[in-house]
């Protein structure tokens, strides 16, 4: 079917009934009017005060293959190619993550500890950095910190890099596999913090099309064997690296709480608090020295 006209009021109604099938009227809603935004500065308000706004041709064929691309379960925010995140801008694009809520919970858990207490020049450290999401929202909150960011996959840094120049902010980013570490890092942190890969394969199948589809599954996914095996390595990685009074700072499977205060107590680290998300879900584990 084609759109009626070029009036936005038109447009709008049209894709959104398009949208609908597969999202729902109220967030199609919300996503129409996100792309008119985007696109074209075109906001509620300016809706309102101009009932007879037009797109032009190159105007609605942008918005079209946007609308299709949504209808593919693309998310939304790779279409735009940008987020928020703990109220700054982030670049985003299929070579990492879309920054969650619940991770901006992790960092304001960090925050908030820091706040209460007065250590001076914090160095962190961020594991499977994405984005640079953590690492570069911390950079910020925590003035003369010492950022330092590490992720497996060069496209990944290549955004976060992009991220740290847009939001201002001096990070070192480091290229290599926690894994199985190739660089020497002698630095001693403050704050290891990490969002690694903690999904298991036996819950592909609870999750929705548009994150299997075009999220990153280097970035999600553990075996069902070993799902844990990110937290073992930071863990072990901390022994080394963690200053005395350190802290160590994970989100988690929701499903694997008590496996992850097991993990840390058979560590050596006994002071381990796992902290409840906005939904009552146990998503962040705070490991101190
Ligand atoms: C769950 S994502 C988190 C991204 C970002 N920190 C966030 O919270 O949105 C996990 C990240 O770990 C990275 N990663 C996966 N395997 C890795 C490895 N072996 N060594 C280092 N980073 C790895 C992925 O590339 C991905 O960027």
């Amino acid at each position: 079917m084609k759109v009626p006209s070029n009036l936005v009021r038109d447009i709008r109604k049209h894709y959104c009934e398009q949208l609908c099938s597969v999202y729902g009227n109220d967030e199609s809603s919300a996503m129409i009017l996100m792309l008119l935004e985007h696109y074209f500065n075109i906001t509620r308000v300016k809706m309102a005060l101009e009932p007879d706004l037009r797109l032009s041709e190159s105007e609605m064929l942008t918005f079209h293959f946007a609308v299709k691309d949504l209808l593919k379960n693309k998310p939304i925010q790779y279409i735009i190619g940008e987020t928020e995140f703990c109220d700054l801008k982030f670049k985003v694009n299929e070579n990492v993550l879309i920054p969650r809520p619940e991770t901006s919970e992790l960092v304001m858990n960090i925050d908030k500890r820091q706040k209460t207490q007065d250590k001076r020049q914090l160095s962190i450290i961020d594991i499977g950095t994405g984005s640079g999401c953590i690492a570069i929202s911390l950079a910020k909150n925590i003035p003369d910190s010492k950022v330092h960011a590490l992720d497996i996959s060069e496209k990944a840094l290549e955004v976060a890099k992009e991220n740290a120049l847009n939001n201002n902010v001096d990070i070192t980013f480091i290229h290599d596999d926690i894994l199985s570490l190739r660089n020497k890092i002698d630095t001693k942190f403050d704050i290891i913090v990490s969002n690694p890969p903690y999904v298991r394969e036996l819950e592909k199948a609870e999750m929705r099309d548009n994150v299997l589809n075009w999220e990153p599954h280097n970035a999600l996914f553990v075996s069902d064997n070993d799902p844990l095996i990110f937290y073992r390595k930071i863990l072990k990685f901390a022994k080394n690296n963690l200053n005395e009074e350190g802290e160590v700072w994970f989100e988690i499977n929701e499903y694997l709480g008590k496996e992850m205060t097991d993990l840390c107590k058979e560590m050596g680290f006994s002071q381990v608090e796992i902290i409840k998300d906005f939904r009552g879900r146990e998503r962040v584990v705070g490991v101190m020295e």
